[in-house]
């Protein structure tokens, strides 16, 4: 049986432009109460261009979204579920009955027998939409990568492959051996890294994270942390919500870290962070760091500044960022992240550092930023760059800069 609320919340996604965060939140709420469900509106999710290319295939007339939701569901359920297909139909026809839409029922039952026999095997000829459908990205996006990047390593950023399994780490008082410890008297599955484990969503983990025992973060923004240098003194992090390099900086160095955010709930996010992990040395600011503060020129030996970016280097955990960014929304994020970094430039002390982070892998919201600063403000020098490993990160790839003022 599929439970309704896997289309009710897609429904919000498609129709309404929710988030999966939110939707899911909406319909399933409580954390690991229904792992099935989950999966499978991530895995639609995640094959929509794909099932949206075969859709208009193998239907004559362009179905409503209400049909292409149910389609996909069953494609999903067909193409990730191990399950046989006569049953994988049958469920996804129950699941329609008892959302009312028995009208649907036979255009359903059509449209996916025709998807087993015939419907796999259809991919676009012309290589372009070919790779965006592969890549599950709009078009645009994917010819922005290849005018930025080149074909082949447009195709090796867009392909990489992702995992399903989410990352925690342990809090440093309570450490790496004994959460493996707890995990292995849950019974999780676990993979480990240099930095923590890799979970599936089985994995009933939560009670460690409210007793400040762990928390989620992932390989790549504990890369980009571990890149950062601190040579003592304060540090501030602007774009700080919801705290996660805030917390693992001071933890890491015993500093204390001044983290600012733009929105209210949010900076509230850090504060109940921090208290969960018992960063005291963590002191909040609700600031729009596009607002230069002349009093803190000068003041800081480590300014971090995590960008908002488009998301594109975290598509394992936001797949649904390729559904809801524009190509303008980009355009409108690179603007802001010139104006970020060219004020985060004015607190740094001379012989200081800024570090510049995206969890992107676009060069225009990358290198392409810190050139800029680069070009207008002599006194940085880069010292160091790079993109996160994406195979270690599970499919992610997030972006460091390291410059240093004179
Ligand atoms: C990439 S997230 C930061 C993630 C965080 N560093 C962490 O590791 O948990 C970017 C944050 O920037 C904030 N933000 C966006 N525009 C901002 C602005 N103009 N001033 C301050 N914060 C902003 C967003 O609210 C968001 O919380």
């Amino acid at each position: 049986m599929i439970n309704t609320a896997v289309y009710y919340a897609l429904s919000d996604i498609y129709l309404k432009g929710s988030w999966i965060s939110e939707a899911t939140k909406r319909y399933l709420p409580g954390s690991g109460v229904d792992p099935k469900s989950f999966r499978l509106i991530h895995s639609v999710v995640e094959r929509d261009f794909l099932a949206e290319y075969r859709i208009s295939r193998l239907t004559d007339r362009a179905p409503k979204t209400s049909a292409k939701i149910i389609l996909k569901i069953g494609m999903a359920l067909l193409d990730v579920f191990d399950m046989p297909e006569y049953a994988a139909v049958n469920d996804v026809i129950e699941m329609t009955k008892s959302l009312g839409k028995q009208g649907l029922c036979g255009f359903v039952n059509a449209v996916l027998r025709r998807y087993i026999k015939e419907g796999r095997a259809l991919y676009p000829e012309d290589p372009v939409e070919n790779l965006a459908v592969r890549a599950n990205r709009p078009l645009w996006q994917v010819k922005r990568y290849i005018v930025e990047l080149g074909i082949e390593e447009a195709e090796k950023r867009l392909l990489t492959v992702k995992t399903e399994h989410g990352h925690i780490r342990p809090a440093r008082s309570f450490g790496k051996d004994s959460l493996r410890k707890e995990l292995e008297e849950r019974g999780c599955v676990y993979e480990e890294t240099e930095h923590g484990f890799y979970i599936n969503g089985t994995c009933m983990w939560p009670e460690l994270y409210m007793e400040g025992k762990a928390t989620v973060m992932s390989w790549s923004s504990i890369e980009v942390c571990e890149t950062i240098p601190y040579e003592g003194g304060l540090i501030l992090d602007l774009c700080a919500a919801p705290g996660g390099k805030s917390v693992y900086l001071s933890e890491k160095f015993d500093a204390k870290v001044v983290s600012c955010d733009q929105y209210i709930h949010r900076v509230k996010l850090i504060n109940d962070y921090a208290q969960k992990f018992n960063a005291k040395k963590i002191s909040t600011i609700l600031l729009d760091a596009r607002e230069l503060i002349p009093e803190w020129k000068e003041k800081f030996s480590l300014v971090l500044l995590d960008a908002p970016c488009s998301g594109f280097g975290s598509l394992a955990t936001n797949g649904d960022v390729v559904l809801h960014r524009t190509e303008k929304d980009v355009e409108e994020i690179i603007k802001l992240q010139k104006q970020l970094i060219s004020v985060a430039a004015e607190y740094v002390k001379a012989g200081g550092v800024l570090a510049y982070a995206t969890c992107s892998d676009l060069p225009s919201e990358d290198e392409n930023v810190v050139r800029m600063l680069l070009s207008h403000n002599s006194r940085f020098t880069l010292e160091k760059e790079k993109h996160t490993d994406p195979v270690k990160g599970g499919g992610e790839s997030y972006y460091c800069a390291i410059l240093r003022k004179k």
